[in-house]
């Protein structure tokens, strides 16, 4: 069975005083069923990871560099976030490849850098409204996850989110029917068939429930309703319930 995994993504919000919503979160949920994981800016990647020791929290990265080290100011490679605490690394956010151009092949050469650092990479693909306009969603997703995903990647290691661009942040989602064509051709894709396949773009407490219950939905990438501890909280109950 593929892993249940409830991942929030700060992006580039919070200070650390909102790290009080992280204690929230513990106390609320000791025990969940599923893996619980928060991936906040670089600058509290160490807090965070040091606050949820002892606790079912886990704490990720947003990105990596593909080098080990070296003369690339600003950024940051995946045995430093592994050293913060890190046990997850986002990449290939529609954010990312739209903000600093990242290719698929950029994607896959962080994926093996994470994997190197005993990261798991949560590798994201989604089209945008023009191409689901135009009729390409599964030829894009397709393409983004064949070249997205390195060799050697298994559900140890990698995880897919599927997050249509036009979903983001806007409050808009797809149909059911809509996520579970393009789940249901992810999971027929993917090199390992018990990777964890994740749907993300304005999941709330809301609808979270409903999209759990699609077949190869096993967790979400939450922006937005991840900051606060009583919203995350509510999705976690529902995948624990799903
Ligand atoms: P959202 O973001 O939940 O705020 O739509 C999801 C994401 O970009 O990972």
């Amino acid at each position: 069975m593929p892993c249940k995994l409830a991942a929030g993504n700060w992006k580039m919000n919070g200070l650390r005083a909102d790290l009080d919503e992280m204690r929230a979160l513990i106390a609320a949920h000791p025990d969940p069923d599923c893996r619980m994981l928060i991936c906040p800016p670089a600058t509290l990647l160490a807090p965070m990871a040091d606050l949820a020791q002892g606790s079912r929290l886990l704490v990720g990265g947003q990105d990596c560099h593909t080098a080990k080290r070296g003369a690339h100011t600003g950024d940051l490679s995946a045995d430093m976030l592994a050293d913060a605490g890190a046990r997850h690394v986002i990449l290939g956010h529609s954010e990312r490849r739209a903000d600093h151009r990242e290719s698929s092949d950029l994607v896959s050469a962080k994926a093996r850098a994470a994997r190197e650092a005993g990261l798991t990479a949560i590798i994201c693909v989604g089209e945008t409204e023009a191409q689901r306009d135009a009729g390409t969603t599964l030829e894009v997703v397709l393409g983004q996850l064949r070249e997205s995903v390195p060799d050697g990647a298994n559900a140890g290691n990698t995880v897919i989110a599927y997050e249509p661009v036009w979903a983001i942040g806007t409050g808009r989602t797809p149909t059911l029917e809509q996520i579970a064509e393009v789940h249901d051709a992810l999971r027929a894709a993917v090199p390992d068939a018990e990777m964890s396949l994740l749907y993300g773009g304005s999941v709330k407490p809301g609808n979270a429930a409903d999209i759990f219950a699609l077949a190869n939905v096993d967790g979400a990438l939450v922006g937005g309703a991840s900051l606060k501890a009583s919203d995350f909280g509510a999705i976690i109950a529902a995948l624990d319930a799903a």
